[in-house]
């Protein structure tokens, strides 16, 4: 494994938490960030317990000078990350008319401009290393629409091409990043920390895209990450819904539409 020290956001709970569990116990030294303070030494001990290293940073990731003072305190007092995981992510799914503006603000926040704040906290001692990633993670929400959560899709896509955009212009620098995409993943707090969002969540056929759970999505992030993976899709399927919306968008937001439709009727 390359990544001997891990900086991973949003590792209070879910899919942060796994991945942090996951690279803990493949030998990393973990570097947890999030807000809750009391989660966060939580996953710290329960990786400790299991034999691995962990350290938590409680921080709200908003803040850029915050995050600045963070990442020079963790340069000074461990060192230069090897990878960065920009996985913390918030935002509610609403129909337009029930959105206000500091909803959409909120969700631009977080994952966007956390992603950004953290990204731009390290990277300058990442790039002087001439070695390492940073790894981004959104859903399929960077690459289709459905109606209902219009600034959740509106912030997916904006760390989406922050990512791609990073792809191509850290590439000289001896960095790499991976966006990894990640379909409907169970028992994460999402729906509970973002409340009002599960109603608008579609439906897919289990047998063709399976959901996965925490800990699957963490073996994908590893996979990727250390395979230095330019883009992965999991589960795969979702990459001929984006092909399919590509070649032939109307076509697909009209099934969208129906299947929205639907779910509204059966919600009734
Ligand atoms: N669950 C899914 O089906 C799914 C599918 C695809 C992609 N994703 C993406 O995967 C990521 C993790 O989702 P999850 O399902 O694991 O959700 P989750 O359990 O709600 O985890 C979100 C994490 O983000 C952290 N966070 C939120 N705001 C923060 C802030 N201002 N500063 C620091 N940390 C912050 C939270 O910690 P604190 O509250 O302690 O700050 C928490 O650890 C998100 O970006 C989500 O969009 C999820």
């Amino acid at each position: 494994m390359a990544s001997k020290l891990v900086v991973i956001t949003g590792a209070s709970s879910g899919i942060g938490e796994a991945t942090a569990k996951h690279y803990g116990a493949a030998g990393a030294h973990v570097l947890l960030l999030a807000r809750n303070a009391e989660r966060l030494y939580g996953v710290a001990h329960a990786i400790r317990e299991a034999g691995g290293t962990a350290t938590a940073f409680p921080v709200d990731l908003v803040g850029s000078e915050a995050v600045k003072a963070l990442a020079a305190r963790i340069e000074g007092e461990i060192g230069t990350p090897d990878l960065l995981i920009n996985n913390a992510g918030a935002g509610r799914w609403l129909p337009l008319l029930k959105t206000s503006p500091d909803e959409a603000r909120t969700a631009i926040d977080v994952p966007y401009l956390a992603a950004f704040n953290v990204t731009w906290a390290f990277a300058p001692a990442m790039i002087a290393k001439r070695s390492g990633g940073i790894v981004f993670i959104t859903s399929p929400a960077s690459y289709m629409a459905w109606p209902n959560a219009s600034t959740y899709i509106a912030a997916r896509r904006a760390l989406a091409g922050f990512a791609e955009a990073l792809q191509t212009e850290l590439k000289p620098t001896g960095l790499f990043v991976t966006l990894v995409v990640l379909g409907n993943v169970t028992g994460t707090a999402y729906w509970e920390h973002n409340p009002g969002s599960r109603e608008h969540l579609l439906s897919t056929n289990p047998t063709l895209i399976p959901d996965l759970t925490a800990e699957q999505a963490a073996k994908v992030i590893f996979d990727g990450a250390e395979g230095r993976r330019r883009y992965i899709v999991a589960p795969w399927p979702y990459r001929v819904l984006f092909l399919l919306n590509a070649l032939f968008p109307n076509a697909t937001a009209s099934q969208i539409r129906r299947i929205a439709k639907k779910a509204r009727e059966d919600a009734r």
